[in-house]
């Protein structure tokens, strides 16, 4: 058997990824540590095999309980997917939580790897700290643009990276940073982008549009996400940096008018609201170095349309997941300001 520590495996990709992983390989056994901030969310793993699942509530930034689980567990491989992540939370609720989870909790888990001579240790990071692209440029984030963050979660998750490339480069520590683009997929925190829209679509009220609506991101599927980190435990290359994204560049105007079709809501059912301060224009990834080791990514531009019809569906079929979620006093869009 191989074990895996999943950080944040309770959140939205973390408990994609256990979930997958359990599925995809009988020999894997996951130790999920997890937080359970308001982003954690025990339903999410439901129904997972025991004897292959053991949760542990834990924060990351506490060294003497992470090197106390490490110690004991010594697993094969570490995956951090714990973090703070709302851009903003990070702009309008102050950075301490950020910068415990995101730069001290890879700082813990590196010194772990290296202490306990863990194998692999894979940083799950974001195409953020890149900083911005304008529409227009032809340019696109490769593995060695500088960082630029210009939000403050993503200059946090830079923190992160930075340390994890200072102990491969000084002590040799066996960590792998990867850069994703933005996410969907089932079990997202209906704060996010296209889970509010659907949400407020469904509802009949109308989708928030930041500013001019004209974002451009990379969106890929949680699961080709997975299916790269699945990849990367068994071909990446300790030291380096991978990024991770599907050329499915789509500007948040556009994602809404697919979903307001599918959904056979009006295409005026939005309405816009105040920019948020210092937002990026566009993010857009260069994956040929993943791809090149032979990742091949389940759902490409062409399949963005059925990957939103199957995310409409699956928020359809577990209203109860949603309402759960609500009754627990979760709040869903405490930042947009009409
Ligand atoms: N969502 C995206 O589109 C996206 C894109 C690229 C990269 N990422 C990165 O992927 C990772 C996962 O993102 P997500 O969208 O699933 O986030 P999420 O907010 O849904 O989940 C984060 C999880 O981490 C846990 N957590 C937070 N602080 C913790 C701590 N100190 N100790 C232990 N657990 C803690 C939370 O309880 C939660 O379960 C993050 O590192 C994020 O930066 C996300």
């Amino acid at each position: 058997m191989r074990t895996i520590l999943v950080g944040g495996g309770a959140g939205f990709i973390g408990s994609n990824f256990v979930r997958y992983m359990l599925g995809a390989h009988e020999d894997v056994k996951i130790v999920n540590v997890d937080k359970l901030t308001y982003a954690g969310n025990l339903d999410n793993l439901a129904d997972l095999p025991e004897d292959r699942h053991l949760f542990i509530k834990a924060d990351i930034s506490d060294q003497v309980r992470m090197e106390e689980v490490i110690g004991n567990i010594r697993p094969d491989a570490i995956v951090n997917f714990a973090a703070e992540t709302h851009v903003d939370r990070s702009i309008h609720e102050g950075l301490r939580d950020f910068v415990f989870a995101n730069v001290m909790g890879p700082q813990v888990l590196a010194e772990a790897t290296k202490k306990f001579e863990i194998p692999l240790y894979i940083q799950i990071s974001t195409d953020e700290v890149f900083g911005a692209l304008e529409l227009d440029e032809d340019r696109l984030f490769h593995e060695e643009t500088p960082f630029a963050p210009n939000m403050p979660y993503a200059a946090c998750k830079a923190g992160g990276d930075l340390i994890c490339r200072s102990y491969f480069k000084t002590f040799g520590t066996p960590i792998i940073v990867t850069h994703c683009s933005n996410n969907y997929g089932p079990y997202q925190f209906p704060e996010k982008f296209i889970p509010q829209a659907i949400e407020k679509a469904l509802a009949d009220q109308a989708i928030p549009i930041y500013g001019d609506g004209l974002y451009v991101r990379d969106w890929i599927h949680v699961i080709d996400h997975c299916r790269a980190i699945d990849l990367l435990l068994e071909k990446g290359v300790p030291g380096e940096v991978y990024n991770i994204g599907v050329d499915n560049e789509r500007s948040n105007l556009e994602v809404v008018k697919m979903l307001l079709e599918l959904l056979g809501k009006p295409a005026d059912l939005t309405v816009t609201v105040k920019d948020r301060p210092g937002h990026d224009r566009r993010y857009a990834i260069d994956a040929r170095k993943i791809t090149a080791l032979g990742w091949v990514p389940l759902y490409g531009r062409a399949d963005f349309e059925r990957g939103l019809r199957e995310k409409i569906e699956w928020y359809a079929k577990n209203t109860d997941w949603v309402e759960r979620l609500k009754s627990r006093g979760a709040e869903f869009n405490s930042h947009i300001k009409i």
